[in-house]
């Protein structure tokens, strides 16, 4: 696991409480999702989404070894530029906690990665869903082609971001080099930070 991916979870883990929706954005092998179900507990509910089908049937497998009673999953075959309606038509109106992890899946095809453009487009989409108090994260890899405009364009939305709607914070590691994964995290917060 690579420091920002500890640091989203460490992040969300005293943030989320248990029992409400959640998804995770690009399911890879599954250990985000699995983290999001510990995370919500029976009670809760996960969606993952991937635009591989093998990315699927992981995650899936890795599902099969959480111990019962477990969260329920909903696995979608589609990009998350397309969750909310998907989301929709599962009846989903709120979000609690929200898992991006961008780029390729490693061992596979690189082209298969996330873009700045669709990435934007479901972080509008799916940061409209979070509840008061819910949690959105994104781990960036900067390091491939490609991945440090879709950084980029993350840090310029997030940097724009209206307070009432999302608190942004940034997180990045100072001596690892350069083009060490980098986490955004955005907290729908209540509290009104305009004094
Ligand atoms: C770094 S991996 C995710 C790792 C995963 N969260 C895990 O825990 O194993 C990035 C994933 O994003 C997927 N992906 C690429 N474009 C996507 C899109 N538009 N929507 C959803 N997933 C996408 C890739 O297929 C890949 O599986």
């Amino acid at each position: 696991m690579t420091a920002a991916v500890t640091a989203a979870h460490e992040y969300m883990r005293p943030r989320v409480r248990a029992g409400g929706i959640g998804v995770d954005a690009t399911a890879g092998r599954g250990h985000d999702t699995v983290f999001l179900a510990r995370l919500l507990g029976p009670e809760g509910i996960v969606h993952a989404c991937d635009v591989q089908p093998a990315a699927l049937a992981a995650t899936q497998q890795r599902w099969l070894t959480l111990p019962s009673p477990k969260a329920a999953l909903h696995l979608h075959a589609c990009g998350h530029e397309s969750m909310k309606q998907s989301l929709a038509d599962h009846g989903v109106t709120q979000l609690q906690a929200v898992i991006f992890n961008l780029g390729y899946l490693p061992g596979t095809d690189h082209a298969i990665t996330t873009s700045a453009s669709t990435t934007l487009t479901a972080l509008q989409d799916l940061l409209t869903l979070l509840t008061p108090g819910g949690i959105l994260t994104v781990v960036a890899y900067p390091g491939h082609p490609g991945g440090r405009e879709e950084l980029d364009a993350i840090l310029s939305w997030a940097r724009q971001l209206p307070p009432a709607i999302g608190l942004a914070r940034h997180l990045q590691w100072l001596n690892l080099g350069p083009d060490r994964a980098e986490m955004i995290a955005i907290e729908a917060d209540p509290t009104d930070w305009s004094a």
